[in-house]
């Protein structure tokens, strides 16, 4: 059992907990992620460490209410335990002094982007950091991002904070400008981009750094099971060729990700997931929309 040491509401549906699981802490490096059951009869999810302190033997997940898991997640108190957690697997982020990198977060994706930035940061690596959200509300860890950030810039989709637009926008115009900008050096400079968020978001980061020839490196989210390279179901499509998100990433070269293909895949339970969400809120008595709108069971 993994106990909850610590939770915090970070916005509405997206939680921050605090995790007791001293050997994973201890081993844990940017990029990698655990696969966790709620309970005994649970589903495996897998979820990115979002930060470790191997001192204290803790470690950080962040996550998304979207269905059964997540929301059951999402009742957990401080205190109550978790059955299974187990890692870290993947590989580890690559961190080199690149010079100036591109940090691009959307959403959720701004949790697994943030240990990353900071380990670039540590490696005396230029910053600039693009985060975006739905809303103003929806926003998360913008003043942890800020502070490790050389550059910072907020986007919302509705305007209600920073750049009107969507975080592909944001770069595309930095990309633009400096290419007008008659500090040459700016773009040369620009030796990378990281991009995690939903799937669309980072095809369409891609689409924009392809013309540069930037480099984009993307944390992919297919569907996992056993999170070991045993199962086939975390299978993607990078250059042609079949590669496994859990033990090959979950990190790759997005110019050459079938972002067609691991969109088609990730829709591919969606008939179950819902089942098994409403069953799920049958037995509990009560809506997930209805907890957003500020009631609980
Ligand atoms: C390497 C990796 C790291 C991730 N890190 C995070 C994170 O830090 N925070 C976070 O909130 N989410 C993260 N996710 C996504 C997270 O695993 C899914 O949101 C979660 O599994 C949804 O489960 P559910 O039962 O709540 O929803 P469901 O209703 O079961 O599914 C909703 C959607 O989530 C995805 N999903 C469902 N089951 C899985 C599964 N077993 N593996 C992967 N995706 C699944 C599907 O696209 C599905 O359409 C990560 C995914 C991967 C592959
Ligand atoms: S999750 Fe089973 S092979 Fe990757």
């Amino acid at each position: 059992m993994y106990k909850i040491v610590g939770k915090i509401k970070l916005a509405e549906g997206i939680d921050r907990f605090e995790i007791e699981a001293p050997l994973i802490a201890k081993k844990a490096k940017a990029g990698q992620f655990v696969v966790i059951r709620v309970n005994e009869y649970g589903e495996r999810i897998p979820l990115t460490i979002a930060d470790y302190d191997s001192s204290q033997g803790i470690i950080s997940l962040v996550t998304m209410s979207i269905g059964k898991t997540t929301y059951m997640l999402s009742k957990l108190k401080r205190g109550d335990s978790i059955r299974d957690v187990v890692g870290p697997l993947g590989k580890q982020s690559e961190i080199e002094r690149f010079g100036k990198v591109i940090c691009v977060g959307g959403g959720v994706g701004i949790a697994p982007v943030m240990p990353i930035a900071k380990s670039l940061k540590n490696t005396r690596n230029y910053i600039i950091s693009i985060i975006g959200a739905k809303n103003k509300a929806s926003l998360i860890l913008a003043d942890e991002m800020k502070e490790i950030s050389d550059e910072f810039y907020i986007c919302s989709d509705d305007g209600s904070i920073g750049f009107h637009g969507f975080v592909s926008e944001k770069l595309n115009e930095l990309l633009e400008d400096s290419e007008k900008s008659s500090d040459s050096d700016l773009r040369k400079d620009i030796n990378r981009v990281i991009a995690i968020g939903p799937a669309p978001m980072m095809s369409a980061v891609c689409s924009v750094t392809k013309p540069y020839s930037i480099k984009t490196i993307v944390s992919l989210n297919s569907i996992m099971v056993d999170g070991t390279g045993m199962c086939g179901a975390c299978r993607v499509e990078v250059g042609g060729e079949t590669k496994f998100v859990c033990v090959n990433g979950p990190e790759f070269d997005g110019h050459k990700v079938n972002f067609n293909l691991l969109m088609l895949r990730q829709k591919m339970y969606l008939n179950e997931e819902k089942k098994a969400l409403d069953l799920y809120e049958e037995k509990c008595g009560c809506k997930m929309l209805e907890q957003k709108n500020g009631k609980t069971c």
